[in-house]
């Protein structure tokens, strides 16, 4: 991926199936879960993003041999829950906040030492947030100053929990149930608002006894996995920035096949409805433990609205493009409850208005909330800071702008979206690798 893009105006509407990879979320689970299983799972569909090869690399450093057939067919030959073995070494995750937080959550239960690193965006992330409630069921976790690297000493064993969680993030809640999986009493956890529960769904699968629903999670720790088949759904995160390039230049219409609908992830399809947006659903299924439905997106005029915190956790990774629909709708758009946007790969309410306001767009903000007047987007050049989603939304940004879009450090959008630039030129979108 080059670190430099540069995104032009179309001239012409956007058209064509788009095939978005796997899922970032469910492929990190898929390789975790598959690796303490009893058995062979089998995936289909695994999104070759960095972040989750980081993850299939940790597994391997622990013991399990993971097959790669062809693109995104994989099997894990599961070693059980107690047949990790100890890394030889700190385990490097790269850019990935679920791998770190989530492999947290299981190497706290192991019988051995190990350590886990992370890049620079990685290692200014937040990590009390797990390592704290981790503490309470028996676990050693030492951060510095409550970030990566993380030193986890070898578990004895872990107790339950009862666990009021102090926001809604799914990285925290599966970093705790997969610590739960090897304690000796149930875990409970209740949460602010709904965070996305493929977790849940997965486990469940595999046989554990799990219930969940309405912010409340209780967990009964399992003698064992067992192993399944595995297909990952479309990415609804990497649709995003499809859905809202395909609503804003005018003519457009793209289909999005196969994508996940899960109903604790869809706040993007629920916002840009409420903004005029028209995407249709047809198609609905069931693959593995997760809805899906094939997506078509047509062009529409945007109209400013105002969200508040419940729609927040429901559209967490989306709103760098949510911004950047805001910017092309009718009047002025507000969204509030933003605080964890700062916690993400970059500080997304900093650095997506820095560059907006850069290119033109009216807009204020403050701790936690965002309003911006839609408008033209000018022409210029900004920094995603090595944010994957903050490049792809101002990809997006460039196909309705007065002129084009020079996005620096965009080399990390391999992280969630390997081949996100054929994609997008393949409907259209002219974007091209910027040298100076
Ligand atoms: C994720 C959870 C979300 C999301 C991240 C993936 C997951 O984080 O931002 O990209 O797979 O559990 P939080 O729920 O911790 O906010």
């Amino acid at each position: 991926m080059v670190a430099t893009l540069c995104s032009s105006p179309v001239g012409a509407p956007l058209s064509g199936a788009v095939r978005l990879p796997g899922d970032k979320s469910v492929s990190h689970r898929s390789l975790m879960f598959g690796a303490i299983a009893d058995g062979t799972t089998r995936i289909q569909g695994l999104l070759e993003g960095e972040d989750c090869l980081a993850t299939r690399d940790a597994m391997h450093a622990m013991g399990v041999n993971i097959e790669r057939h062809e693109a995104g067919a994989y099997s894990v030959h599961g070693v059980g829950m107690h047949g990790l073995n100890a890394p030889s070494s700190p385990i490097d995750l790269g850019n990935s906040g679920t791998a770190m937080r989530l492999l947290c959550g299981l190497l706290a239960a192991q019988p051995f030492p190990s350590a886990l690193v992370g890049d620079a965006s990685l290692s200014t992330r937040p990590m009390r947030r797990i390592t704290e409630p981790l503490g309470l069921m028996g676990a050693r976790v030492t951060t510095v100053d409550g970030h990566a690297p993380l030193s986890v000493s070898a578990s004895e064993a872990l107790h339950g929990l009862h666990y009021d969680m102090p926001i809604a993030s799914a990285q925290l809640k599966s970093a705790l149930l997969i610590a739960g999986l090897y304690a000796s009493e149930p875990i409970r956890l209740a949460e602010p608002g709904p965070s996305r529960d493929h977790t849940e769904r997965m486990l469940q699968a595999m046989g554990v006894d799990i219930e969940y629903g309405n912010g409340r999670v209780l967990m009964r720790p399992p003698e064992r996995l067992l192993a399944i088949d595995i297909e990952v759904p479309a990415d609804l995160s990497s649709a995003a920035f499809f859905l809202v390039a395909g609503t804003v230049v005018p003519g457009s219409a793209l289909t999005l096949p196969g994508v996940g609908l899960n109903p604790t992830r869809d706040g993007v399809l629920s916002v840009l409805a409420r903004m005029g947006a028209t995407i249709s659903p047809s198609a609905h299924r069931e693959c593995g433990a997760e809805p899906v439905a094939d997506l078509r997106v047509g062009a529409s005029t945007l109209q400013a609205r105002s969200f508040g915190p419940d729609v927040v956790p429901l559209a967490i990774d989306e709103f760098p493009v949510l911004f950047i629909a805001a910017a092309l709708a009718d009047g002025c758009t507000s969204f509030t409850g933003l605080e964890e946007l700062r916690h993400k790969e970059s500080d997304r309410i900093g650095v997506m208005t820095t560059a907006m306001r850069s290119l033109g767009v009216q807009l204020e903000e403050g701790e936690d909330w965002v309003r911006i007047t839609g408008g033209a987007i000018h022409g210029g050049r900004i920094d995603s800071h090595g944010d994957h989603r903050v490049a792809m939304a101002f990809a997006v940004a460039g196909t309705m702008a007065k002129a084009p879009i020079i996005i620096e450090n965009a080399d990390k959008i391999a992280t969630s979206f390997p081949n996100f630039v054929d994609l997008a030129n393949s409907c259209g979108m002219d974007l091209r690798p910027h040298y100076d």
